[in-house]
């Protein structure tokens, strides 16, 4: 079996100092891409920031990585962090959205400060990194970019109406990114991953100890990939499992003059699963129409 590698790439991985995003960088690193470990993190009482520390450890290990410091989730901020792999290492290949924060609250409840933060460092931060990268990738006519979404964003959760907004925006960044960048070689997917880290580490329960946060960078490490061609997706992983979500719909009702009363008295018909197709794009429910529609 061959190995993954990632020579010659460069990558950058925010919020990479811990959780997630360190093991990103771990992994892509140790599979010869040169890293810009992005992080805010404060360092601990030897002063030395948690980026800082995973540079460190790359080094140690033989490999490339440069620290940077910046926060995502402002334009400036973005142009510098891409700024920081473009003049380190020349290029820049694989972008992991990985940065992230919680500010939970019950919806009633709810700050602005607490929306705004969230949303700046998910949404502000995947979509100003990614239009940062987007001239660098388009001119290699090459690009990765994995975006970290969550299953609050798919399902909803609980105190977390900022964080599930800002994690389903990610999801229509992720697919429509997909479908600009195409024609220039970028792919562009997200992971909604379930792992034991300082986000999640009093929310897991009896979970908690099977959900090692190394179980997430190995899909990272795929999406990273040349060979990887996927694009527009989302992939749940965590605890050793990947699979993908789909979007799917039921046959439904089609009725020409279509009443409330058809709407209610097809209700059943109209939420069976059993008939459900999975459907990728637009054009494709469009076409189910056209077909009903004989035209
Ligand atoms: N752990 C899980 O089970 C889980 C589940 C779903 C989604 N996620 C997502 O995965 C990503 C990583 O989360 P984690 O669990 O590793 O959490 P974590 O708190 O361990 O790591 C997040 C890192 O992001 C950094 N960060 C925060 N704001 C930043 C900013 N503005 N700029 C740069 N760095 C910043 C933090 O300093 C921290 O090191 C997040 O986007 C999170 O929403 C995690």
């Amino acid at each position: 079996m061959s190995e993954i590698r990632l020579d010659g790439r460069v990558a950058i991985v925010t919020g990479a100092g811990r959780g997630l995003g360190r093991e990103h960088a771990l992994l892509l690193a140790g599979r010869g891409a040169q890293v810009v470990v992005n992080d805010v993190g404060d360092g601990d009482a030897s002063g030395a920031s948690p980026a800082q520390q995973v540079v460190d450890e790359i080094r140690a290990a033989g490999g490339a990585a440069v620290v940077d410091d910046t926060e995502v989730g402002t334009a400036e901020g973005a142009d510098r962090i891409v700024d920081r792999a473009t003049s380190t290492y020349g290029r820049l290949d694989i972008l992991v959205n990985n940065a992230g924060i919680l500010r939970d609250r019950s919806f009633a409840k709810m700050s602005a400060q607490e929306y705004e933060a969230v949303m700046q460092v998910h949404v502000g931060g995947t979509f100003w990194m990614s239009q940062a990268a987007w001239p660098v990738m388009t001119g290699q006519g090459y690009g990765r970019i994995v975006n970290t979404t969550s299953a609050a964003g798919l399902f909803g959760n609980f105190g977390q109406v900022n964080y599930a907004a800002a994690k389903a925006a990610i999801i229509g960044i992720t697919r429509t990114l997909a479908i600009e960048g195409a024609r220039s070689g970028i792919r562009v997917n997200a992971i909604e991953p379930g792992a034991r880290t300082r986000m999640t580490e009093n929310l897991l329960g009896d979970l908690a100890d099977s959900l090692d946060p190394a179980l997430v960078a190995p899909l990272v490490l795929w999406l990273g990939a040349q060979e990887c061609e996927a694009t527009g997706e989302v992939y749940n992983v965590g605890g050793g499992r990947v699979a993908r979500v789909v979007v799917a719909q039921t046959r439904g009702l089609f009725a020409r003059d279509l009443t409330g009363e058809q709407v209610r008295d097809a209700w059943t018909e109209i939420n069976d699963e059993s008939t459900a197709t999975v459907v990728t794009d637009f054009r494709q429910e469009m076409a189910i129409l056209t077909d009903l529609l004989g035209r």
